[in-house]
């Protein structure tokens, strides 16, 4: 690592959820004493490798400004998008001239609290002299199973299949140009597919399975749980 090389942190957090059903967006539903997105984020504060860290929310958003984390030193408020994908964009294009094309961002997701910091130190050892950066995974332990019109149409080969987390870890510059490529393809639903489209094979760190996304009702009490036994 040269001593120039930063590192920034990319939160979307502008999301409706819809599959958590709940009378507000998910990441501001109470986890362990704060909201899941302030979890979120003192985890990646704790980690201390981060410039900046910042958070893409909703324009329409009453929760945000509200919270004391959106005052702190480290955090940015960027704009939110249609997708997440022009979400992170946002985010990326706020710290334009601040960061340079060289340096590392890591996105993650603001419905991820239960993130640690050694998974982020492992994820940056791991991918600190890559050419290409990559992403937190984690390999399947279920058989999985091809399904057409609800009947089983072939078994997938567990061993190439592996479930993708974040952090994603990429270069300012070759993520935002991936990202802009991409602008509105609907398959761009994490940052290490839009760098595939451009023909870049992303490097796979296998993280922790505590590091769940918070998706639906159920998965609270669990990351609670988590939280618990970390
Ligand atoms: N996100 C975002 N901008 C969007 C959509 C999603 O910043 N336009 C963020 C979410 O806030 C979340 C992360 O991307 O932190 C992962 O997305 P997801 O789990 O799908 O959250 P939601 O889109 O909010 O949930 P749902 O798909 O159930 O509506
Ligand atoms: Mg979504």
């Amino acid at each position: 690592m040269t001593e120039t090389t930063k590192f920034w942190g990319i939160v979307p957090a502008a999301g409706v959820g819809k599959r958590m059903q709940s009378n507000r967006p998910k990441q501001y539903l109470e986890l362990a004493g704060k909201t899941v997105i302030e979890q979120a984020l003192s985890r990646l504060l704790q980690a201390d490798v981060f410039e900046a860290i910042a958070v893409a929310i909703s324009r329409e958003d009453p929760y945000w400004p509200q919270l004391p984390i959106a005052k702190h030193e480290k955090i940015l408020t960027a704009a939110g998008g249609k997708e997440r994908a022009d979400s992170v964009l946002s985010a990326l294009r706020s710290i334009n001239g601040k960061a340079s094309d060289n340096d590392w961002v890591l996105v993650h997701d603001a419905a991820r609290p239960c993130i640690t910091a050694s998974d982020i130190h492992h994820l940056i050892a791991c991918l600190i002299h890559d050419e290409v950066g990559g992403i937190l995974a984690l390999s399947s332990h279920d058989t999985l199973k091809n399904v057409q019109d609800g009947r089983i149409d072939g078994t997938l080969d567990r061993n190439h299949i592996w479930r993708a987390l974040t952090p994603q870890m990429f270069r300012y510059g070759m993520l935002k140009s991936a990202l802009e490529e991409a602008e509105g393809n609907p398959a761009i639903t994490d940052e290490a597919s839009a760098l595939e489209l451009k023909g870049l094979k992303p490097k796979i760190v296998e993280g922790r399975p505590d590091n769940i996304k918070i998706t639906r009702p159920e998965d609270l009490p669990l990351a609670q749980f988590y939280m618990e036994q970390q």
